[in-house]
């Protein structure tokens, strides 16, 4: 299977309103380059083996015994051996303050290794075809231990909402072609290798869970969440050219890279503790601006806490402001949580019956697709307004992207149809029940946490070792780091990370010497259990 990966993953086995900080400088790169050698030594592959381009020939290539036969020259680590980082900086940090010399400056943001320094460099192939061969045995060998290094990563990643749990076996079939649904996925373009019959079957269900007629949306598989937020705040803009962009200070990063790239105005609205958009500020600030149409970015799960804005409270808030449904645009950013939230009991509703302009979501997150991709929904009647003919095409320019990935449906078309609502429910409840199983386990050990209700995302202290941190691959911000409970997350993986949490805050804090961090101000005094506040 070149999609799945081999599920040696543990079977789950249940037991049962802040300013937004911004400093950063480049971390210490931890600098290796690595060059490409081509034995000279090595018998080269039987000519079967040397023949690129059949996923069978990849397949076998991909075979460990190949990796095994090749010369002891061959030094493996200087290949695709994956050290962790070091430490950015050695200060020592509390509360997000290092001290250097006595004398506390704010933590910096620590930025990962320079990738380019660690390369695996393309060099040119030999005329001759006997060293041709040892070239395809090397590559196979590379591709085999980058593989090896993959399933490590994927057995210990915890920080970002990525569901690493699907076999995507059968659509490995589909991998010789070259799959594009450049243009409009509705009006099929002189290219004929693509899949928009199975782009358009994904849509409709999207619109159907958000409360669309067929007859009366448009929208479009994007290549990341991302594509989806450029395309939602684009369309908000070209309804109201001169509409100001409201959003909270905890949205996703790339909705004020909309802001920059469409050069609008922009309001950073204010957050609660939890992390969702204060109401009142948004009403101070649509206050300033009631002469200006407002095109406005709703969370349905924030990056960092998880927190779900009250689209409810948003749309009350404009009305109570003097803003009649003509005169604002609202595009929910529910990249993680947009396909969560309609699982979960009593959670407040995304649907296009309510007066929203557009949806998106990212395919590569909660549902579990392979390649970053997402899903972008919007009223046709906005559409019209963004949509150029484009005759070369012989289709309609109304994306972002001009070429679009092909493959993409087709992998969210296997999921939808293998899971159907049910199994993403009961995937949703599993989450959720093992995000409080690890909010438990922290709190139960003394370590503060915060997990918002409707959200899989646990919040609590940043790491004191950059070492930890990347091991379990977690995101950080400032004094805290999450773990966000995908579907692939098992209890006993849990149990792994807080044991190993446990026995490296003895040493980070000295036995009880040193202070744990308070992390109060980021998840509120009624989480944190520094000494202050337990
Ligand atoms: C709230 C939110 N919006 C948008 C994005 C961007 O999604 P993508 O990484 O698919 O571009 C993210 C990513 O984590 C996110 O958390």
């Amino acid at each position: 299977m070149l999609y799945g990966f081999d599920r040696d993953h543990e079977r789950n086995n249940e037991k049962s309103n802040r300013p937004c900080k911004n400093s950063f400088s480049l971390a210490q790169n931890h600098i290796r380059r690595v060059a490409i050698h081509f034995p000279s030594n090595s018998a080269p592959p039987p000519p079967s083996k040397a023949m690129a381009g059949s996923i069978d020939m990849m397949l076998r290539n991909l075979n460990l015994e190949t990796v095994e036969s090749l010369p002891e020259d061959f030094d493996p680590t200087t290949v695709i051996n994956d050290p962790l980082p070091p430490i950015a900086d050695n200060a020592p940090h509390i509360n997000g303050v290092k001290s250097i010399n006595g004398k506390e400056k704010p933590r910096e943001i620590i930025l990962g290794r320079n990738v380019h320094t660690t390369c695996l460099e393309v060099t040119e192939p030999d005329a001759d075809d006997e060293v041709t061969g040892e070239r395809e045995a090397y590559m196979a060998s590379v591709l085999a231990r980058y593989r090896k290094s993959l399933l490590e990563r994927t057995k210990h990643h915890l920080g970002y909402p990525y569901n690493l749990d699907f076999d995507y076996g059968a659509l490995s079939q589909l991998q010789h072609f070259s799959i594009n649904n450049l243009g409009d996925p509705f009006i099929e373009s002189n290219y004929g290798v693509h899949s928009r019959q199975f782009e358009v079957g994904v849509l409709d269900w999207f619109a159907r869970l958000w409360e669309l007629e067929k007859n009366e949306y448009w929208g479009y598989i994007t290549n990341c969440g991302t594509e989806g937020n450029l395309h939602g705040i684009l369309v908000g803009r070209e309804v109201f050219p001169d509409g100001i962009l409201y959003a909270s200070c905890e949205s996703h990063y790339s909705i004020f890279k909309a802001a920059r790239m469409y050069r609008m105005d922009c309001e950073k609205v204010n957050t609660l503790l939890s992390g969702e958009i204060d109401c009142e500020d948004f009403k101070a600030k649509l206050s300033l601006h009631k002469d200006k149409p407002a095109i406005i970015n709703v969370n349905i799960g924030t990056t960092v806490k998880g927190a779900v804005d009250d689209l409810d409270l948003v749309i009350k808030t404009l009305e109570e402001t003097g803003f009649t449904h003509d005169r604002f645009y609202i595009h929910c950013d529910g990249a993680l949580f947009g396909l969560m939230m309609p699982f979960v009991k009593l959670a407040p509703k995304v649907s296009f019956k309510k007066p929203i302009g557009s949806v998106s979501v990212s395919g590569h997150k909660f549902v579990g697709c392979p390649m970053p991709c997402g899903v972008q929904i919007t009223r046709l009647e906005h559409i019209n307004a963004l949509s150029r003919n484009v005759e070369y095409l012989a289709s309609r320019d109304a994306t972002i992207m001009g070429s679009r990935n092909g493959h993409a449906p087709l992998f969210l078309w296997y999921t939808l149809n293998r899971k159907g609502y049910r199994g993403f429910q009961k995937e949703v409840q599993k989450c959720l029940r093992n995000a409080h199983y690890l909010k438990g386990r922290l709190t139960s050990a003394g370590i503060g946490a915060m997990l918002n209700e409707l959200s899989s995302t646990v919040v609590f202290e940043r790491p004191q070792d950059e070492e930890f941190t990347r091991k379990w691959q977690l995101a950080c911000q400032g004094s805290i780091a999450h773990v966000v409970v995908m579907p692939n997350i098992t209890i006993d993986k849990l149990d792994d990370f807080v044991d190993e949490l446990i026995e490296k805050r003895v040493v980070w804090y000295g036995n009880g010497k040193l202070q744990s961090p308070c992390v109060a101000s980021d998840i509120g005094e009624g989480n944190c259990l520094c000494v202050l506040h337990k």
